[in-house]
């Protein structure tokens, strides 16, 4: 039994349910013999970074994977963004839109590529952005459409290229959560005019840090290839504003050592998400997020949890308790609703009412390569006496914050 009397929860005064923390991100190891191989030949070799030989080998890999003519590596998929967007932006100083329900540092990023982000609102079942409102969003200083692939399900892309086209903006696919994904048998990478990737170590391939856009377009490649190395062309003039946005090549050794594992970490994920949904269903007013698998092979990359209106404690209650035993669980996007405070309401392109439910609604669950199956089952039974001890709970809840 996890816990016998309401004084064992840690945030009363017991013992941590975990010894060690139990994340919210992948965190893979890589094939380490194969990766120190690599290691020894970059330091015998002395090419450190650069568009050095391991960056080359990693990007042809991404191409075959991705079924996509050119994949362009950068330090983290934000400098990749950035340059993306400064690439294609239609206009100097324009508007980015993208989905409000979102990893909250998207907007920064439009921001440092001179652009002002406009929200959309997202489709309340599956919690991508809503075309139609992409549309009505489109005005004379729209610069790009930027949508973002939710885990649990793909952005409407034939409506969204549609949108693009009769509208001549280009459209974007920030695809970090759908990597070794697929769209109707097609593997993400080559939709719309280039998507962006990461290799965060939070992320299913870990390169510790780094990121790739992949296209099939030569001309933004080859600008891309441009901006990540200050502007500089290979003749060394400057041939537009750049920034240092190079992938070193330890960071690719480590993308590469991991690489030949995704299917054994896809299906790992898979089979976690599962064991949530079996160990929790004795669990009432617990609902899971289901992953679309009509038209996307999804990668299983976070286990999202719901409950119910009337469960006797709230989402962020749950959350504090359960942090403190180490589960390190988080509200799932829960600052999106805070984005009208964060970038000021005339960045919005409507009120953002489904974003604001939603950023309230979900727990971002602890998953990854150092959550077991006995993990699980400890997390099960910690939530079954949450709830049959609400009461107390949260009676001792309020008592500490009164005193506090
Ligand atoms: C949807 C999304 N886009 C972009 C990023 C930025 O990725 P990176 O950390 O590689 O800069 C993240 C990071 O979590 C993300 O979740």
């Amino acid at each position: 039994m996890v816990k016998r009397v309401v004084s064992d929860l840690a945030c009363f005064g017991g013992k941590a349910l975990f010894h060690s923390v139990k994340p919210i991100g992948q965190l893979s190891l890589p094939n380490i013999e194969r990766f120190y191989e690599i290691s020894l030949e970059i330091l015998t070799s002395r090419r450190f970074t650069n568009n050095g030989p391991v960056v080359h080998e990693l990007e042809q890999r991404l191409c075959q994977t991705h079924a996509v003519e050119h994949c362009i590596t950068f330090a983290n998929a934000s400098v990749a963004i950035i340059s993306v967007l400064d690439t294609l932006a239609k206009h100097k100083s324009g508007e980015v839109i993208m989905p409000a329900f979102t990893y909250i540092g998207l907007p920064h990023l439009a921001k440092w590529a001179s652009q002002t982000p406009r929200f959309c609102d997202v489709d309340p079942a599956t919690h991508v952005i809503d075309p139609e409102r992409v549309n009505a969003a489109i005005g004379e200083s729209t610069s790009c459409i930027l949508a973002v692939h939710q885990v649990n399900a793909p952005c409407n892309i034939e409506r969204l290229q549609q949108i693009a086209k009769e509208n001549d903006i280009p459209l974007v696919f920030d695809s970090v959560h759908a990597i070794f994904a697929s769209y109707l048998g097609k593997p993400f990478g080559s939709f719309g005019a280039c998507e962006i990737f990461s290799l965060h170590a939070t992320k299913i391939l870990n390169g510790f840090e780094g990121g790739y856009v992949t296209t099939n377009d030569s001309n933004l490649a080859s600008a891309l290839r441009t901006k990540r190395n200050f502007g500089f062309t290979d003749e060394g003039h400057t041939a537009s504003i750049g920034i240092n946005g190079k992938l070193n090549e330890v960071h690719a050794a480590m993308a590469l050592a991991c690489l030949d594992d995704i299917p054994s970490i896809l299906d790992r994920n898979k089979r976690r998400v599962a064991h949530y949904a079996d160990a929790f269903a004795n669990i009432p007013g617990i609902r899971w997020v289901a992953y679309s698998e009509v038209s996307m092979m999804p990668n299983y990359e976070f286990a999202l949890l719901h409950l119910s209106e009337d469960w006797p404690l709230s989402r962020n209650d749950v959350v504090r308790i359960i942090r403190i035993e180490n589960a390190l669980a988080r509200g799932y996007y829960e600052h999106t609703d805070q984005l009208a405070k964060y970038f000021s309401k005339d960045f919005c392109a409507h009120d953002l009412p489904v974003t604001c439910r939603l950023a309230r609604e979900f727990i971002q669950m602890p998953v990854g390569e150092l959550v077991s199956n006995d993990d699980i089952e400890r997390l099960a039974e910690l939530f079954l006496f949450i709830y049959r001890n609400a009461s107390e709970i949260k009676r001792r809840l309020d008592q500490s914050q009164n005193v506090n």
